[in-house]
């Protein structure tokens, strides 16, 4: 146990993407060159449109506290546009504005989970989900779906590892790290379990702009839905605001409330200039988005071919998100690294490529690497992966 500190904070350690995120700006300062393949944010300035809304926030003295939920325009936007995307039909006070779509992840585990509570998660997992629900008391039931599934989440699965525990399940489509999508019928059979089982749906969309196979879906549009799933979304990667700090929450009246309250004792309301970039971001031209979006594509397509090529490595095209989640066992077995979280050391300390082991996402055996970096980062970046892979094989 850390000395000194309370029992909640010793059960959460830091986050390990930001881990090494810090670790190759540490190498960079040192000298190297890095390529940082790790970072899960988009390398394009956030749109001219969006920038000049905060400026004329600034102009206009728009500089003081909003409500604690965010602007009531704000919330009216956020259910407009996922009106619009998903076909739901939220209303204001089933809204609430956050400091970026993890703080509506946390914010729906603190408001919901007790003690002792079990909370389905299907890895790979993103890091944060198993801290949140430690750090409010929860117990993690971490249940994995098969690389040679594409990692999809099966209904049948999460049935049977239900217990008289479970609160809660957590669904995040696009995926990160794996870019798997969420099969429509499948998620009417976890809505379905979700009314009859008693227990509320995470969805965690923050990627649900980024589709590149098939329509963007959202759980939250099924039949049903409305009474135990809850979305916590954000407007970091389908705009590339990473840094202003906007995401939303949408759900229940009475779960919203909840967590109104909490942040209202917290964080209180997201800042103020960054809510009236978001009401542009949302109700402005939406052609960035598609833009970004039909860029990364090719970059997918571009990593996914180069992965393909190298032997040892197996990976399936992810249908979203900005991550390839190549699987290395078959290296593993030769072994020359004892485990993937080795293999992404030696990745970064000799040949300077920073990527995040699969054991992040509690996913060993496997590398996530980001496709939301340059043209130029990524040809570098996989010609040292193939290269360094190459040698070790001779
Ligand atoms: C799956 C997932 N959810 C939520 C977030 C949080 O994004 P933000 O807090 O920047 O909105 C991230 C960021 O990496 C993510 O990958």
């Amino acid at each position: 146990m850390s000395a000194g500190l309370s029992e909640r904070i010793a059960r959460i350690s830091f986050s390990s993407t930001m881990e090494v995120a810090a670790r190759a700006e540490q190498l960079r300062r040192s000298g190297a060159e890095v390529v940082d393949l790790s970072v899960g944010e988009p390398d394009f300035p956030t749109p001219e449109h969006i920038k000049q809304a905060a400026i004329r926030a600034i102009h206009e003295d728009f500089t003081r506290y909003t409500p604690a939920a965010g602007m009531r325009e704000l919330r009216e936007a956020v259910c407009e546009r996922h009106a619009a995307d998903f076909g739901t039909r939220y209303e204001v006070p089933e809204c609430l504005i956050t400091s970026g779509g993890k703080h509506a992840v946390f914010n729906f585990i603190e408001t919901l989970v007790n003690p002792g509570d079990e909370v389905i998660i299907p890895a790979p997992y993103w890091v944060t989900y198993r801290d949140a629900v430690l750090l409010a008391g929860g117990r993690a039931a971490i249940l994995p779906t098969a690389p040679g599934d594409g990692f999809a989440l099966r209904a049948e699965e999460v049935r049977k590892r239900l217990s008289p525990a479970t609160r809660m399940l957590i669904v995040n489509a696009p995926n990160n790290p794996t870019g798997a999508l969420l099969n429509a019928a499948e998620a009417a059979e976890l809505v379905e379990l979700a009314a009859s089982r008693g227990f509320w749906i995470l969805s965690d969309e923050c990627y649900a702009s980024l589709v590149y196979d098939g329509e963007p879906f959202s759980i939250a549009s099924l039949p049903g839905a409305a009474r135990s799933v809850l979305v916590a979304g954000s407007l970091s990667k389908a705009y590339a605001m990473t840094g202003w700090r906007i995401g939303y929450g949408l759900g229940p009246a009475q779960v919203i409330e909840g967590c109104v309250r909490l942040q209202s004792h917290s964080t209180s309301n997201p800042n103020s200039i960054a809510q009236r970039a978001a009401l542009e971001a949302l109700r402005g031209p939406q052609d960035c988005v598609t833009n970004m979006r039909e860029e990364y594509r090719r970059r997918r397509d571009y990593v996914i071919r180069r992965l393909r090529d190298i032997q040892g490595v197996t990976v399936h095209s992810p249908g979203g998100a900005f991550y390839a989640f190549p699987g290395v066992s078959a290296l593993l077995e030769e072994g020359r690294w004892r485990s993937s979280a080795v293999l992404a050391e030696r990745l970064l300390e000799e040949v300077g490529v920073a990527c995040v082991p699969g054991e992040a996402f509690g996913a060993g055996g496997h590398l996530r690497i980001s496709f939301a970096a340059s043209w130029q980062a990524l040809e570098e970046g996989l010609d040292r992966i193939a290269s360094f892979l190459a040698r070790a094989h001779r």
